[in-house]
């Protein structure tokens, strides 16, 4: 879909359908009076005669003649004294159901004297990730394909004044959804397509398509020479080899300390030796969406060219049961000499995130993020619309909180107090890997925080927002791209 700016005076558009706010006692703004008086008042005709609803989450479409445009979309926005980022949401979601399956081919959103309120660049922004995810359709493995949309060009109507700022948002929507797409495509490829060594393909295949990009891919048998023995137990049960996949982004000055990301790479989550029951276990295929993310990010990341140092790190292996699987009582060591009792192998997350977090180390980083699907615990504390942050470090955690904001991608902090981190402790080795009855998120965060003690560190546990459980809109959300991205450019800007 090709994004625009439309600077010219509305009346002059020719479009198919011109989108116009409306509130809720049946008001219009500027834009709308303008159109209205232009079209011998056919709006505020309609209005009553049709008795049209500016409510929050309504949208009605007028049918125009004589015009150079054949349609007015009403889009409600409610009490405008109300209006904030979770009404425009609402306001454009209506936008994006009245769209669909129609002939609109292009299309002009009128939203930019909405309120004082909202700023151009949020209204850009949410309209594009909310018609994008709208369009977005995972059918590579029907033999019948969704048909395309005809809608292929959508215009902002922007002042002048407004130009250079909503054109760096749109290209910046833009990035952002690429990087989601791949995100989504990535979770929802299964588990015999995506396996470890697919994302290593994936990201070599950035890397040689972007500029500034590098990458190397350590396999099971360097991963062994640098004694990640904690990687190692997860990966040994599979017949698939695991990988630590390093992508490597300059667009900083050569000795800029770089921000790191690592994600966890599950391609398939059994469980292993503590199999996980059956019902959904299919759903375990999106266990490394945390790595999807990175993936995700890191495109958007080559899309923009940021003037940053960013390294990424993929912790990919596949879980499985077998006779060569690791047991529940075994012991292991990690790169970092820390000796981990698996109590529980179907915590096996933080064990393929803690070697990767050693690993980061080397690159004396500016901060690292881990992303992880790493315990269901999360989504029994925060449900499906939030993402948990903890960390080590109170700037990368509220920087976090912050991108979730403005990305509209939101996070929400849970403690890791030292008061938890007596729940891992083992009888037999340094730590065990799994903290007993209660705060399972924060104990899950709690063993990832014994390997990151070199660094201002913050992990993301996206148990709950990665992908869209069960149902007709079963899923990869493509989240946390949007805040990722965000704390990224926000850390270029600082
Ligand atoms: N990948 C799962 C976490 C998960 C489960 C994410 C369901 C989303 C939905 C993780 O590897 C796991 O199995 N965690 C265990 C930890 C437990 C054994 C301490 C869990 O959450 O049950
Ligand atoms: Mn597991
Ligand atoms: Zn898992």
């Amino acid at each position: 879909m090709n994004y625009t700016l439309q600077i010219n005076n509305l009346l002059d558009t020719a479009s198919d359908c011109i989108c116009l706010p409306i509130f809720s006692d049946q008001s219009l703004c500027k834009s709308g009076l303008q159109i209205d008086e232009a079209c011998s008042k056919i709006i505020t005709k309609a209005i009553t005669r049709y008795d049209i609803s500016g409510d929050t989450g309504k949208a009605f479409t007028l049918s125009i003649d004589n015009q150079n445009f054949s349609r007015i979309l009403l889009v409600g926005f409610g009490d405008p004294k109300e209006i904030n980022t979770e009404t425009l949401k609402k306001s454009i979601s209506a936008l994006n159901s009245q769209i669909n399956d129609t002939n609109i081919k292009n299309l002009c959103i009128a939203f930019n004297d909405v309120s004082p309120e909202l700023k151009p660049e949020q209204v850009i922004r949410e309209t594009i990730t909310s018609v994008e995810n709208g369009r977005y359709c995972f059918d590579q493995f029907k033999t019948k394909k969704t048909p395309e949309s005809q809608l292929s060009e959508i215009s902002f109507l922007c002042d002048a004044s407004q130009e250079t700022a909503s054109d760096a948002t749109i290209s910046l929507a833009n990035a952002q959804v690429k990087g989601m797409n791949i995100a989504k495509d990535l979770g929802n490829l299964p588990g015999n397509v995506c396996t470890p060594s697919y994302l290593a393909e994936q990201a070599q295949t950035l890397a040689d398509n972007s500029n500034n990009f590098s990458v190397k891919i350590l396999e099971e048998a360097d991963l062994e020479a640098l004694n990640m023995g904690a990687f190692l137990s997860v990966s040994k049960g599979s017949i698939e080899p695991g990988k630590l996949i390093i992508l490597e982004y300059k667009g900083g000055k050569t000795d800029d300390a770089p921000h790191i990301l690592v994600g966890k790479g599950i391609t398939f989550d059994s469980g292993g030796i503590s199999l996980k029951p059956g019902a959904s276990m299919d759903e375990m295929k999106y266990d490394m969406c945390g790595a999807a993310s990175v993936m995700g990010t890191m495109t958007a990341i080559a899309a923009l060219q940021p003037k940053l140092n960013i390294v990424s790190i993929i912790a990919s292996a596949e879980n499985m049961p077998a006779g060569n699987a690791s047991k529940p009582g075994d012991i292991v060591t990690s790169a970092s000499g820390i000796t981990i009792e698996i109590m529980n192998t179907d915590a096996e997350g933080r064990l393929v995130l803690c070697d990767a977090l050693t690993y980061a180390e080397q690159y004396k980083p500016a901060s690292v993020v881990d992303i992880a699907t790493l315990t269901g615990a999360c989504i029994v504390a925060l449900g499906h619309c939030t993402s948990a942050v903890m960390g080590n470090n109170d700037s990368v955690v509220n920087e976090l909180l912050d991108a979730g904001k403005q990305a509209s991608d939101k996070a929400w902090q849970l403690p890791i107090w030292d008061d938890y981190q007596e729940q891992i402790d083992s009888p037999f080795a340094d730590i065990q890997n799994i903290g007993g009855k209660g705060a399972g998120s924060i104990t899950a965060a709690c063993f990832l925080s014994r390997f990151t003690k070199a660094y201002p560190w913050a992990h993301l546990d996206i148990a709950g927002t990665a992908w869209v459980s069960g149902g007709k809109n079963k899923g990869a959300t493509g989240r946390p791209v949007p805040l990722l991205l965000q704390y990224l450019l926000n850390k270029e800007a600082s």
